[in-house]
């Protein structure tokens, strides 16, 4: 059986774009394919420590799996959640893959470069981030790894790694599918980027430090109203869906369409014709308070025990098989 894998961080808080562009979409791939394949989720705790964590990290974990669960996502016996920290071969590994990497192609990450830029000082956490989430992935031999856009280029990479490492110790890994593939396979060619509620230009951040500009999955309802009132349309006044010249409003429309579980072009051609921003924001704020209204009582339903029960579960699993894969790896290496 092939697996799907994927790691959500826990370093800060969640906006509505991860909830529309991830937690749901994850729910949905985990329901649809949860016979055929296993399906990992789990929580990069180490990864997390490379920079501040913002809140109780012990809560956001939890939080991330409430999360998960609170937009869908159904447990079965062939998904599995568990914390990288649990599963001490992720460390292991990440020494051994250490050893096959190199220094140029590391610093050639973007993500490394954009965190380092204009530092005088960074971790060598942040510079082996990449190798460590290879690990995380070759141990699993998944084939499948949903992330989000600015993660392909580590993908890329644990696909160098594997085929480099596979060639020179024998066929220990299983390559992870070509970038092109996997957009395919998760439908990541619609995938959807929710925009900043005031510069509609730019995708919504959470470290934007407008409050007005994102809408947190734990702004209360009302507050969460008011912001998609107050979001920057323009002056076209047309309600129509571009998003070159009326960025705004095709973000709402697409929120629209994504909250109500519409086809885009279904709510575009309801609001064909329509003139008055107004009315639009109005409906829109409705939907967007109504779905945090549903999904925060959700998450208050989850006790903590639920989640570490998964826990349990998930890291005995989760340690069989790394442990079994990192055996071969010894063994191939001359360790064992
Ligand atoms: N780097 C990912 C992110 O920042 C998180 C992550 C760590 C991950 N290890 C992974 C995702 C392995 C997929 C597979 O979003």
């Amino acid at each position: 059986m092939k697996t799907i894998l994927t790691g959500l961080r826990v370093n800060s808080d969640l906006h509505i774009g991860h909830y529309l562009g991830v937690l749901t979409h994850m729910a949905n791939l985990a329901n649809k394919h949860h016979e055929d394949y296993n399906i990992n989720f789990f929580i990069p705790d180490l990864h997390s420590l490379i920079s501040e964590v913002d809140g109780d990290m012990q809560q956001n974990i939890v939080r991330n799996i409430k999360y998960y669960l609170a937009a869908g996502l159904k447990p079965s016996k062939n998904i599995h959640f568990y914390r990288q920290s649990h599963v001490p071969a992720h460390s292991e590994l990440c020494w051994i893959l250490n050893c096959t990497a190199s220094m140029g192609e590391l610093g050639r990450m973007i993500q490394y470069k954009e965190k380092g830029e204009g530092k005088s000082s960074v971790n060598v956490g942040i510079f082996d981030y990449p190798v460590l989430m290879a690990a995380d992935i070759l141990l699993y031999s998944a084939t499948y790894v949903p992330v989000g856009e600015d993660q392909f280029q580590h993908l890329e990479l644990t696909r160098d790694i594997a085929l480099r490492f596979n060639h020179k110790y024998g066929e220990i890994f299983t390559v992870p599918a070509t970038t092109s593939e996997q957009i395919k396979f998760m439908g990541l060619d619609q995938a959807i980027r929710i925009r900043d509620l005031l510069n509609p230009e730019k995708k919504m951040s959470k470290s934007t430090p407008a409050e007005n500009s994102k809408i947190m999955l734990t702004d209360k309802p009302e507050r969460a109203a008011k912001k998609i009132m107050s979001a920057t349309t323009d002056s076209v006044g047309k309600i129509q869906f571009n998003m070159w010249n009326q960025p705004g409003i095709s973000n709402l429309l697409q929120i629209e369409a994504l909250i109500t579980n519409t086809p885009l072009q279904d709510v575009i051609s309801t609001w064909a014709g329509e003139t008055r921003y107004g009315d639009l924001k109005k409906k829109v704020a409705e939907s967007v308070s109504e779905m945090l209204t549903i999904f925060q009582s959700k998450v208050a339903e989850i006790s903590d025990d639920e989640v570490y029960e998964l826990f349990k579960q998930g890291e005995a699993y989760a340690n069989d098989v790394a442990n079994s894969k990192l055996e071969e790896v010894q063994k191939a290496v001359g360790l064992r």
